[in-house]
Parts: C-alpha cells; structure tokens; sequence
C-alpha cells in the first residue's frame, strides 16, 4: 500500500501573515486538501508564531475529519496547547529563532530527559507521538527510549542534494543514493524497534518516487513544494499529483 500523505499548509498561512489579515482561509486549505484525497493536515504551530497562530489550531480542530498533526517544539507552553486542543497527533521537532525551516531533527540524546517528560504527558492525554530525527540510530534509539511512537525522519538533505540535475548523474547520484540506502536503514532499524516510520523536509513531485519506494516509510509530510504548485494549478491538483507521485 502506498505511504500516506500529510500536506502541511502554513505557507497558506505564511501568505495570509504577510498581510496579517484573513485570506487566503486555512480552513478551506485543509478542506480541499482532505477532498482531494490527502490523509492528514499538518501544521507547524512555532514559538515566533510566524504563520500559523493558537486560533488556527483551535479552528482546525473542528474542520479536520482526517488526521490532524501539530509540529511544535518540547516546550510546557506547546504541551499545554496540545492537551487543550488534542490533535490526532504530535511531532516534535526543533526550533531556533532566526531558522527560515526547521534545520534538521532534534537531538534527543542531548535533551532526553525533557523529550522524555513531554512525550509522557501527551501520550498520556492519548496523543500520538512522533518525533522528527536525522537518520541516525543512536537518535531513533533515544527516541524510542523516549516513548516515541513514530519517527519522522528528516530528508533535508537527501533533498538538498536533488534540487539541481546534479544528483542525475555522477558523483551527485552517488550521494543521493547513499543517502537513500541511509534513510532506508534507519527505516529498517526504527521498524525492528517497533516504532512507525514517517519522513518529510523539502520532498518535491520530482525526488519523493526513491523514498516512497522504502516500504518501512508509511507517512509523508509535505508541505513547502505542493503550496508552490499550488500556485499555478490550484491547490486540489497539486495534492493529487503529490498522491500520484507516491504512488
Ligand atoms: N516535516 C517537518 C517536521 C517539518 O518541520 C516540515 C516543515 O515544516 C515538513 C515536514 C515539511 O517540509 P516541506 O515544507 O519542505 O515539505
């Protein structure tokens, strides 16, 4: 079965903030994309509150029918939101404040005992938890140790690396194929471990065919490219051409 896709909307969100004002509506961003046939909203409620805001969560939680996964960072002010609003799922990721995206997974071996007492008090309010990671083992350990449920698995790089036709020949696809064989065996060693295998950052129509193909990756989060499609084809066809593209 192909993976499930969760389009993360805050750049619909990033528009609106641009001009602080109430269009274009999250609301009918996360509608369309549910009809169009995605399986999930995400969104990233951050602490610089540059797009998506508090009353989005709020609001998104009366609309969403699919799966609703907040992104936020391991904060008491986040959890307290989260246990408020309750959506489907949490996934912790990092933050620092001049970021323009979030710069790859957190380092849960070096805050584990904070990530550890987060994901307890939302796993104990019945959230389902996931944490976005770099592909590494000894971070997807801490993060099962941790009480993690899922991981999502950063492909920044992977991602870097087929933004130009550099990684279609030569040395370039050498080393997107090794960070392929990378994400694959943490998939691998994630799943042995019990958890579910989520990946996301900076995936496009041209470059999500190779990790779709990793059946340990179940779930996708994708966001920035299918808004950017959007754009020039409305925002129902770049979701089922992304849907397609997992295929
Ligand atoms: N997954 C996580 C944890 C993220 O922080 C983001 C960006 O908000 C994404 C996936 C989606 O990345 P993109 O917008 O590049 O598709």
């Amino acid at each position: 079965m192909a993976a499930k896709l969760n389009v993360n909307i805050d750049h619909v969100a990033t528009i609106r903030e641009a001009r602080k004002t109430i269009e274009p509506s999250i609301v009918t961003a996360a509608v369309i994309c549910e009809q169009a046939g995605a399986h999930g909203i995400t969104v990233h409620l951050r602490g610089d509150r540059r797009h998506i805001q508090d009353r989005d969560i709020e609001v998104l939680r009366e609309v969403v029918t699919t799966y609703l996964n907040v992104e936020m960072a391991a904060t008491d002010e986040m959890v307290e939101i989260a246990l408020r609003t309750m959506p489907e799922a949490v996934s912790l990721v990092p933050e620092s404040p001049n970021e323009v995206t979030t710069e790859g997974g957190l380092d849960v071996v070096a805050n584990f005992e904070n990530v550890k007492r987060v994901v307890g008090k939302l796993k104990a309010a019945g959230i389902f938890v996931s944490i976005f990671l770099d592909p590494d083992l000894e971070q997807i350990e801490a993060a099962n140790g941790a009480g993690a449920q899922q991981v999502e698995l950063c492909t920044a790089e992977y991602a870097d690396m087929t933004l130009s036709s550099r990684a279609s020949h030569g040395e370039g696809a050498q080393k997107a194929a090794a960070e392929i064989s990378r994400i694959a065996q943490a998939a691998t060693h994630a799943v042995k471990l019990g958890l579910i295998v989520a990946a996301g950052h900076g995936l496009t129509y041209r470059n999500v065919a190779s990790l779709a193909s990793i059946p340990e990756i179940t779930e996708f989060n994708i966001g920035h490219n299918i808004i950017s499609r959007s754009v020039f084809v409305g925002l129902s066809q770049a979701v089922k051409e992304m849907i397609e593209a997992i295929k």
